[in-house]
């Protein structure tokens, strides 16, 4: 497979679009005697368990979602703490919840289904507290099991061709993810949640790891095979999705590549048995990179500019300034989140709270993807029902100018329930914030590529927008839509675009479980 045939990508999209006609006539059902473990369990392996009591960084969060580190002059290298800090807050267990069946462990950053099919594994040099290796983080322990000894990051090095926030890295994240896990309830449109859920939970790690003080970037251009070999995983089942590189020290220090022979170490089956969606194996192959010329040619790009004249009138955004702003710090805020289940319909939020969501939600992703740096691939289109200071209506968020341009005023509590899967959250909360993209653009520049970065692109800026709000004590959830609706409502404005990603944020519905 080739990652410039785009018309794998322009299949996959549309195969997997939901419309209320594929709804209805979808016989799947959960199966819960086959439910999927939520859990890489290696049962070989001893755990070396992560410290518990970590010291608050005591950032603010609103601050540290919307303010990257920038690469520093000196060098900034982890220890076992910040791992542990890093780790913990990104994918950890946060809450437990009882249900019919058992107990649901729910995470740091939200998920589809709360089904956790992101792993995260660490390829380190020796750290303070931590000998180098490949370690697989096991958020049911809170523990990492050592898969390799020694320093392998000269391989990721070699796999990313040389990227510099990777050959400087002492340590490097690596996320995948794990088809069956999630397509057990979504089938085939599990790979578009590889992207969602992915990325809210790099929403979390980019906070996390600025607080504290840790430079970090996401990378999406590796040799497939190379990180897949590494890790050794049995790509029919979990693939690598992307890498994000923490801290920084002298390129001298990076070994050279190593053997990285298989290992076929033991896990315990998620389930009785599995389904394999060929759909999303094709997709994932039509946009895996093969070798390090071409992932030099990947870095090489730019992304396009995809900012449009206004045509309608604007109203100017102020976020809240730096003294009105809450001051809970970022893990505070993690703990907090969850996503709302009963939004007040009653209730409003102010101009100011959305016009922070948005600004801190869309500074710019640090991405190898994103160049120049602050260029977005994802569009924000949304339907605002109760702003204080906003009349109801559908608006477009011209980032760059920071206003929202009207695009039709009216009541359209009726359209959100629809467009949002029939489901009453959208209709409910304060304001619906859906994401477009122009997906052809995106794939002639990208490739197929491209697709796996947009949809990770509104994962991120979803999860922000997730943590930009429980911040301000507001509710928030991510919700599925009906695709090629979405486009026709924001029509004309969004002719050719695609829909990626849905959010809605409001007051949660006081006395009722959240
Ligand atoms: C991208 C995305 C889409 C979601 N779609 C829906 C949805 O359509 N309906 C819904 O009720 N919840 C939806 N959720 C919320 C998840 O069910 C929720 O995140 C998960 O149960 C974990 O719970 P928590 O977020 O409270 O930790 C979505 C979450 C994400 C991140």
């Amino acid at each position: 497979m080739n990652n410039r045939d785009v018309q794998a990508t322009r299949k996959y999209h549309d195969d997997t679009k939901h419309s209320p006609w594929s709804v209805r006539n979808n016989p799947h059902f959960l199966d819960f005697a086959n439910r999927p473990l939520p859990f890489k369990l290696y049962p070989t392996i001893e755990p070396r368990r992560l410290p518990r009591n970590l010291p608050q960084t005591g950032v603010i969060a609103l601050s540290a979602i919307a303010e990257p580190v920038r690469s520093p002059r000196t060098e900034t290298v982890p220890d076992f703490r910040d791992v542990a800090r890093i780790f913990y807050f990104s994918a950890g267990i946060t809450k437990r919840r009882a249900y019919p069946g058992g107990e649901i462990y729910f995470r740091a950053a939200a998920c589809t289904g709360a089904l956790y099919e992101i792993e995260l594994y660490l390829v380190t040099r020796d750290l303070p507290g931590l000998d180098g290796g490949v370690y697989h983080f096991n958020p049911a322990d809170v523990s990492l099991r050592l898969l390799r000894g020694g320093d392998f990051r000269g391989n990721l090095a070699q796999a990313t061709a040389m990227e510099p926030a990777v050959a400087h890295a002492p340590a490097i994240i690596i996320c995948t993810g794990t088809y069956w896990r999630n397509a057990w309830k979504y089938q085939a449109r599990t790979y578009r949640h590889f992207g969602w859920d992915n990325g809210t939970l790099l929403a979390n790690m980019l906070a996390v790891s600025a607080a504290s003080g840790l430079p970090a970037k996401i990378m999406l251009g590796f040799v497939d095979a190379e990180v897949n070999r590494l890790l050794d995983l049995q790509t029919r089942r979990e693939v690598s999705l992307c890498l994000v590189p923490i801290g920084c020290v002298p390129a001298g220090s990076l070994p050279a590549p190593r053997q990285a022979p298989a290992l076929g170490l033991e896990t315990v089956p998620l389930s009785q048995h599995e389904v394999e969606y060929p759909a999303m194996l094709q997709m994932h192959d039509a946009s895996s990179i093969e070798t390090e010329e071409e992932v030099r040619h990947w870095r090489e790009r730019r992304s396009a500019d995809t900012s449009s004249a206004p045509v309608g009138e604007e109203i100017r955004l102020r976020p809240l300034s730096e003294e009105e702003q809450p001051k809970d710090t970022i893990e505070q805020v993690i703990l907090r989140r969850g996503s709302t289940r009963t939004f007040d319909k009653a209730a409003s939020i102010t101009l100011s709270q959305l016009a922070t969501i948005l600004d801190c939600a869309t500074r710019g992703v640090a991405a190898d993807f994103l160049e120049p740096p602050g260029s977005q691939l994802n569009d924000l289109y949304l339907i605002v029902h109760s702003v204080q200071g906003l009349s109801p209506g559908a608006y477009f968020f011209q980032r760059d100018r920071n206003t929202l341009e009207v695009l039709k005023p009216g009541d359209f509590r009726a359209a959100a329930y629809h467009l949002g899967l029939e489901q009453q959250l959208p209709a409910d909360a304060c304001v619906a914030i859906f994401f477009l993209a122009d997906l052809e653009r995106i794939l002639e520049q990208y490739g197929n590529r491209g697709y796996r970065a947009v949809q990770l692109e509104a994962g991120v800026i979803g999860g922000r927008m997730y943590l930009a709000a429980y911040a301000q004590r507001l509710g928030c959830t991510g919700l599925t839509f009906f695709d090629d609706d979405v486009t026709a409502f924001f029509s004309p404005h969004a002719k050719g675009k695609s829909a990626i990603f849905l959010l809605a944020i409001g007051k949660p519905l006081k006395g009722k479980a959240q």
